[in-house]
């Protein structure tokens, strides 16, 4: 028996940046995201008695040791759970551009956590889904569900893992256009860079001091449907956590030229009234929250700099779907 999940990339309007606790995977801070439609992972997990150990299938690509290292340690983790010593097989499809700073390892865990959880029959609910994919990926907690949700930091491993906020968001027309400044593996990995952060940054105490409030504006923003409010908060926490690498010793930086180039477009955008919001994770690309309405002037003012085969448009996602074939 084969077990199935798909899951879709999330993009993080508050980011998790640090960790209190590297083996409960517990974040220093809350964060709240917004999962998209565009990026996706589907993943078929089985359990077999023949294996001797594990073997990690990615985009029809048998993955060595190193690069089957999280995905092993992950099945550890959901091996010493569910009490048993089988091996599995895990092939997984990435529709996202792998290690680009495009969050391939919330979806990819999030369906590992979905298709292992159907697998070895343990719970199946939604926090139990978000708990487990913590151990695969921070950032996964949040895959389990549609629209909005917020990862709840909590203090052990029962109580950190994400709720939605706004699942449906049928009533409200919102866009991320993400722009490929570079679909290459990043060098530094969102998990040693947020280490070293933690670790070094003279700036990381300004950081989680700003955090309570952001994420209240953000939650406020969610509520009352406000897009201005949302997209400054989202752009402010973005910049904020980009300087806690600014701060640390020694520096280092995701961002790149093409970067600070999208930085400027949109907010010259939005000197004319064009509202549009940027946001960058662990890597070059900038994600632009927008108004549905607006995505074409967006597209058209950014196409004047950057190729239009770099722009893609994402809509709000859907939660995990599990399956079993
Ligand atoms: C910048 O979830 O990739 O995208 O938990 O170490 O696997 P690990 O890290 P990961 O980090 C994501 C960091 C971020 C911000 C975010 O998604 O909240």
């Amino acid at each position: 028996m084969t077990s199935y999940a798909k899951a879709h990339t999330n993009i993080a309007l508050i980011k998790y940046w640090g960790k209190k606790d590297p083996q409960l995977m517990l974040p220093m801070n809350n964060s709240i995201s917004l999962t998209l439609d565009a990026f996706y992972t589907e993943t078929w997990v089985s359990f077999q008695k023949e294996l001797t150990s594990d073997r990690f299938i990615l985009n029809e690509t048998v993955q060595d040791t190193k690069q089957s290292k999280k995905v092993v340690k992950f099945l550890n983790e959901a091996r010493a759970i569910s009490k048993t010593k089988l091996f599995a097989e895990v092939k997984s499809i990435n529709h996202v551009p792998t290690a680009a700073g495009l969050a391939s390892s919330a979806s990819g865990m999030a369906a590992l956590a979905g298709a292992t959880s159907l697998a070895l029959g343990l719970p199946l609910d939604d926090i139990s889904l978000s708990r487990l994919a913590r151990h695969g990926s921070g950032s996964a907690t949040r895959s389990i569900y549609g629209g909005f949700s917020e990862w709840q930091k909590g203090s052990d491993d029962a109580t950190s893992y994400a709720v939605p906020l706004k699942e449906d968001l049928s009533d409200w027309d919102l866009a991320m256009i993400f722009i490929l400044i570079n679909d290459q593996p990043k060098k530094i990995s969102s998990t040693a860079g947020m280490a070293h952060t933690v670790e070094t940054s003279i700036f990381y105490p300004g950081w989680l001091k700003a955090i309570d409030g952001d994420l209240k504006d953000v939650r406020q923003a969610i509520s009352e449907k406000n897009f201005t409010l949302l997209g400054e908060t989202a752009e402010r926490n973005a910049l904020r956590m980009h300087a806690t690498m600014l701060g640390a010793n020694p520096p280092f930086t995701y961002l790149a030229p093409g970067t600070l180039t999208a930085l400027d477009i949109v907010q010259k955008l939005r000197e004319q009234g064009i509202l549009g919001y940027c946001t960058m994770d662990a890597g070059p690309n900038v994600k632009v929250l927008v108004e549905k309405a607006n995505v074409k002037t967006f597209l058209d003012a950014l196409s004047v700099t950057f190729p239009k085969e770099n722009l893609v448009v994402a809509f709000p996602g859907r939660g995990i779907e599990l399956k079993e074939k």
